[in-house]
């Protein structure tokens, strides 16, 4: 089975939420897909200077972008993955939502949070378990710097995923290129959406996001890549029956797991 899969890369400016809505609408308005990827955060920008401010920015699952997003995943009959800063009640997650024609499929929350994150977000309390999409796949959903535990991708993928979609802000040079390995050892599709620009504010140095989103198949190919300062919506028809852990007769990539040697 194939779909149009793809990532869209932007610069979202800090703080300016309508701004960045707009600009997303009118990226997907233009593009056909079957699944499309969105940075982390990708409506308020990254840098908070305190929690406060992340709740002040922050939304519910049906705020402003959950309705946006239901509105083209509807028009484009396709499931939109976008990474956000969720509000519930006085608590703030940094999380995204997989958004289908009809309606939430899932909202993960980010479950390992990097360096100042820590100071601005609630830990994640979902468990890594992917969603079904109601288009014959199972789809998985990690944030950024949960890329550096393989166990994130690994429990997605033992839970059937064929897709992990990944909205990223990446500021460590290692990411791009360690998807090659989550992607060939799990034999999924992963799609990082990174942003990109440079985010100066008062609560530490600047911080310049890499770019370079992409789609890697399972045999590690990258099927479609973006530059490290490109504003871009890009997609590429992906296999999804390449994404089987059966290697050979012989060696299947989960059966063949030897889980009583390991120390987890
Ligand atoms: C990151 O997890 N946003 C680096």
């Amino acid at each position: 089975m194939k779909i149009k899969a793809g990532f869209l890369q932007f610069n979202p400016v800090f703080g300016k939420v309508k701004q960045n809505l707009r600009t997303i609408e009118k990226m997907l308005k233009e593009q056909d897909f079957d699944l499309m990827v969105l940075p982390e955060l990708c409506t308020t920008g990254y840098q908070f200077v305190s929690g406060a401010e992340a709740l002040s920015l922050s939304e519910s699952p049906g705020g402003e972008l959950g309705g946006m997003l239901l509105k083209l995943a509807k028009n484009k009959n396709a499931v939109i993955v976008a990474g956000f800063a969720e509000k519930e009640k006085d608590k703030v997650f940094n999380s995204a939502m997989a958004v289908g024609p009809e309606g939430i499929l899932s909202v993960y929350r980010k479950a390992h949070l990097f360096f100042k994150e820590k100071q601005i977000f609630r830990p994640g309390d979902t468990p890594f378990v992917p969603v079904d999409t109601g288009f014959g796949y199972r789809l998985g959903i990690m944030i950024c710097f949960d890329w550096i535990f393989p166990e994130a991708a690994r429990s997605l993928a033992l839970g059937g995923a064929s897709v992990i979609a990944h909205p990223s802000n990446l500021v460590l040079p290692w990411c791009q290129r360690a998807m090659f390995a989550r992607s060939v050892e799990n034999r999924v599709f992963i799609i990082t959406a990174n942003r990109f620009g440079t985010e100066t504010r008062d609560s530490g140095p600047p911080l310049t996001f890499t770019g370079e989103s992409q789609v890697i198949t399972p045999a590690g190919e990258t099927a479609v890549k973006a530059g490290p300062n490109e504003c871009v919506a890009a997609s590429c028809k992906i296999n999804l029956s390449n994404a089987s852990p059966a290697l050979n007769e012989f060696n299947h990539l989960y059966r063949n797991r030897r889980s009583e040697l390991y120390r987890l």
